[in-house]
């Protein structure tokens, strides 16, 4: 049987483990928001109709940051409509996804809709169709105490208290064609410093994420981060990125070595970043706001009839379903985020509920963990302390798409203050059960809390509604801890948690 050996060391210490890095996505598109979050006629939903059998499940997930309204959403919408009286809010087309948006939930039910949760905002302005103006009335309306036009109004319109948003997005994916108002990195830079720089007078302590590349594939990617940082970096915190991965053509082995793609980006906006940084003779850091990263099958929504001529009211659309396969490599990018965590300091899971989404529901029925679910909701609960990078020796493998792909990732977190300890784990192997040995004597563990695993004999077996619970977590009964070695079997394909006392 194929080993591979981990060496665990407490000054391999990547950063404190940032709960930010467990944030996800709601946006107004397809039954993201309507008859996902929101349903107001089902059995389950409180007075602001806001279904609590999915916020149970969101509290389960662990999500910590939600970015919100978009997206490409955002780069049409007037945040304006969806304040106030709910009878008096216009329809209005979203020109982003072809559909009617009743404004029937906005900013003030969404932040009630965060503390059910118990999630942070990070809210997005529209820089695509709209500008400084715009962005500086959604500041003061959310943000200003009282006693001025907006702040009134937020508290005429029920909400006394400021939502005190800390993280802002200034505007979304606007190196993408498809954005509404997309710009060259010229005149978006210049246009996102002002933003921020008018945003900051207001508030100097807002962290202000600048759009990033929208993908690594995008023809424009580096010279983008260069460009707009150029321009904006004195005056921003963060740069965005966005990565979405799928299998194609059947290649599972590619597949599964994805976050290899998402290292290189990595790489290359810190690299990026830290170029400008020297050049501006900065003494600030930009970080990265992984703000939209998960599996998407793109290529077959482009190919399908789902955006068509019709509007309609929270059309289904995007709602993939999820493999063990897509779990796995889920997990792999978050161990990735995680080893990085010394620069990517915010990540958004793309998106919640319904819409490429680990948590599905059906209307006036069930709600249900997707596969992706698993990994994401263990690593939110077990990451605690301090992120570690291992050493990792394990066999190899050979990808059309990224190369040589190791067949052993992982990472851990160490609690200094309880002495735990977390290993999280991938086998991308397709065919062998992995052994692996990992030496935690650094530690000073002395036993093994828990330990699960995400796998099937069936890589593509799916939860569905007609059988919501196919795939869930097994108990690893291989761990063993014995003379500072932990000892564990990892499948073929398969995610792995252990959690050390
Ligand atoms: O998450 C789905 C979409 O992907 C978002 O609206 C957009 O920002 C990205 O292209």
């Amino acid at each position: 049987m194929p080993e591979t050996r981990i060496a665990l060391d407490r000054s391999a210490r990547v950063a404190p483990a940032n709960r930010r890095l467990f944030g996800s996505f709601v946006e107004h598109l397809g039954r993201c928001v309507y008859d996902g979050i929101y349903e107001p006629g089902h059995p389950t939903a409180n007075e602001d109709g806001f279904r609590l059998d999915v916020v149970d499940l969101v509290r389960e997930l662990g999500s910590t940051t939600i970015r919100y309204p978009g997206g490409n959403f955002v780069s049409g919408f007037r945040w304006e409509d969806s304040v106030g009286p709910r009878e008096k809010r216009p329809v209005r087309r979203d020109l982003a996804w072809h559909s009617l948006e009743s404004n029937q939930v906005g900013l003030d039910e969404f932040s009630r809709w965060l503390k059910l949760t118990g999630s942070e905002l990070m809210l997005a302005v529209n820089l695509g169709t709209r500008g400084i103006e715009s962005a500086l009335d959604l500041l003061e309306y959310a943000n200003h105490p009282s006693g001025t036009a907006l702040s009134d109004w937020r508290i005429a319109n029920g909400t006394p208290e400021p939502h005190d948003i800390r993280m802002w997005c200034l505007g979304n994916e606007m190196d993408g064609p498809w954005q509404t108002g997309y710009m060259t990195a010229d005149d978006y830079g210049k246009l996102a410093a002002r933003t921020a720089a008018a945003m900051k007078m207001a508030d100097k302590d807002l962290e202000l994420v600048v759009c990033g590349s929208s993908g690594s594939g995008m023809p424009t990617f580096g010279e983008w981060e260069r460009i707009v940082l150029e321009h904006s970096y004195e005056h921003v915190d963060f740069i965005s990125a966005h990565a979405y991965y799928q299998e194609r053509g059947g290649d599972l082995g590619s597949f599964l070595a994805s976050s290899i793609d998402m290292q290189y980006f990595i790489d290359t906006v810190v690299a990026t970043a830290d170029h400008v940084g020297y050049k501006l003779k900065s003494t600030k850091k930009i970080n990265i706001s992984f703000d939209e990263w998960n599996i998407w099958y793109l290529d077959e929504h482009k190919e399908s009839e789902e955006v068509n001529d019709e509007w309609r009211f929270a059309p289904r659309q995007l709602e993939d379903v999820y493999s063990v396969a897509d779990a796995v490599v889920l997990g792999n990018l978050l161990i990735t985020l995680l080893k990085n965590s010394d620069r990517v300091t915010s990540a958004s899971l793309a998106q919640l509920v319904n819409v490429i989404a680990p948590i599905m529901t059906e209307p006036g029925g069930a709600a249900w963990r997707q596969t992706t679910f698993y990994p994401f909701s263990v690593m939110s609960r077990l990451t605690r302390g301090e992120i570690l990078r291992p050493t990792i020796t394990t066999g190899t493998y050979e990808t059309a798409v990224h190369g040589e792909a190791g067949l052993v990732d992982a990472v851990a977190s160490y609690d200094a203050e309880d002495g735990s300890a977390a290993v999280f784990l991938v086998n991308r192997s397709q065919t062998e059960t992995e052994t692996v040995r990992i030496d935690v004597r650094d530690l000073g563990v002395s036993s093994v809390r828990e330990a699960v695993s995400l796998w099937d004999e069936d890589v593509y077996a799916k939860n569905t509604l007609q059988q919501q619970d196919r795939v869930g977590l097994r108990p690893n009964s291989t761990a063993a801890l014995d003379g500072g070695v932990l000892t564990v079997e990892l499948p073929p394909v398969s995610w792995t948690a252990v959690a050390l006392g």
